[in-house]
């Protein structure tokens, strides 16, 4: 990825965010974005769908900022911006929604998986795959970083750019997905994949004393310091923290000799080192609303001129202007 690249990705502001959020996507999306010409965005259109509370989507989309900050994202170098504060994402949604058979809707991943839990559907979650269509052919990105489970959203906006631009002429460059390399699934508590819909999640946020708490809870088996083990939960996070210290404690592991509540020690300790930094800087932001209330204007205003030029322009394809 060089300066000459745009891309183009977001995350959805449903909640806190926790440690498999940054290793899993934060962080590589950072990098990505600091070595290219780079929009990210919070879906809140898309955290809507899930979301009814508007204290709590409001502190969402409000703490998701925060995170991407404090993480690291310069908002100076990348466009940061809140998706509804750009109206052109809704109006090419209806546009797209034009050209969109509901057969590809109904092959849609998030929708199937809605319908195979006995998940309530509403028109936004059916539709999504055209929400996020718009939120990327708006930019007109040559990339879109993205985990596996969004792969199928990025096919289906190349499929519905390729319509359009079949029937009304060339409006749309043709994006592609960029999966970034792999971390694999970031355990949580219980060993299950870190998620809050599982309830076992570590927050990137939380303070020292309910991190060491949490990290005692993580579920071992019940071997003895003496006895050799099998690296688990706490070898995983301890290498994604600070790669040295997992090797060794593998190798502690697999010699025998090592129990779980050192090990366990020795994961709080890093995970505190490593995120307290980070901490420090959320909590100052949280404070500074003037400057997250500019970075999210800054961010809007950089965003509409690219998005409304690409939506003007398909506008005058299709015959609306
Ligand atoms: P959750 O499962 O907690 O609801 P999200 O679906 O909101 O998490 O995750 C946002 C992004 O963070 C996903 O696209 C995925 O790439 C990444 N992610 C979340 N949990 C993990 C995990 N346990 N391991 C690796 N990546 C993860
Ligand atoms: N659907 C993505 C997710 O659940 C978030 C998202 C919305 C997105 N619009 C996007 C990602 C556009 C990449 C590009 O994680």
């Amino acid at each position: 990825m060089t300066a000459s690249h745009r891309i183009l990705s977001g995350i959805k502001p449903t909640g806190e965010m926790h440690i498999g959020n940054y290793f899993g996507a934060i962080q590589q999306q950072i990098t990505l974005a600091h070595e290219s010409d780079a929009y990210i965005m919070i879906a809140d259109l898309h955290a809507l769908n899930q979301v009814h509370d508007a204290a709590i989507l409001r502190s969402n989309i409000t703490s998701t900022l925060i995170a991407y900050i404090a993480c690291g994202l310069d908002p100076e170098k990348v466009t940061l911006f809140q998706q509804s504060t750009v109206p052109a994402h809704a109006e090419l949604t209806q546009i797209l929604g034009a050209q969109v058979s509901l057969g590809l809707l109904e092959r849609s991943h998030a929708y199937k998986d809605s319908i195979a839990n006995g998940k309530p559907v509403n028109l936004g979650l059916f539709s999504y795959p055209v929400l996020m269509a718009a939120d990327i052919l708006l930019y007109q990105p040559e990339f879109v970083p993205v985990g596996n489970d969004q792969k199928q959203h990025v096919e289906i906006a190349v499929d519905l750019a390729q319509q359009f631009n079949h029937r009304y002429g060339e409006v749309f460059r043709i994006p592609k997905e960029y999966i970034p390399a792999e971390v694999g699934t970031i355990p949580g508590l219980d060993g299950r994949k870190m998620s809050k819909s599982y309830g076992n999640v570590l927050g990137l946020f939380e303070d020292p004393e309910r991190i060491r708490e949490k990290v005692m809870k993580i579920t071992t088996d019940s071997r003895r310091p003496e006895e050799v083990k099998e690296p688990d939960t706490i070898v995983h996070l301890l290498s994604l923290v600070d790669a040295a210290a997992g090797d060794q404690l593998r190798s502690r592991y697999l010699a025998g000799g090592v129990g779980y509540r050192e090990a366990k020690e020795l994961l709080a300790e890093a995970l505190i080192k490593k995120f307290a930094p980070l901490r420090e800087r959320s909590l100052s932001l949280a404070e500074d609303h003037n400057y997250l209330a500019r970075v999210l204007t800054k961010g809007a205003e950089k965003a509409a001129v690219v998005a409304n030029e690409t939506l003007h322009a398909a506008q005058r394809a299709c015959g609306l202007r």
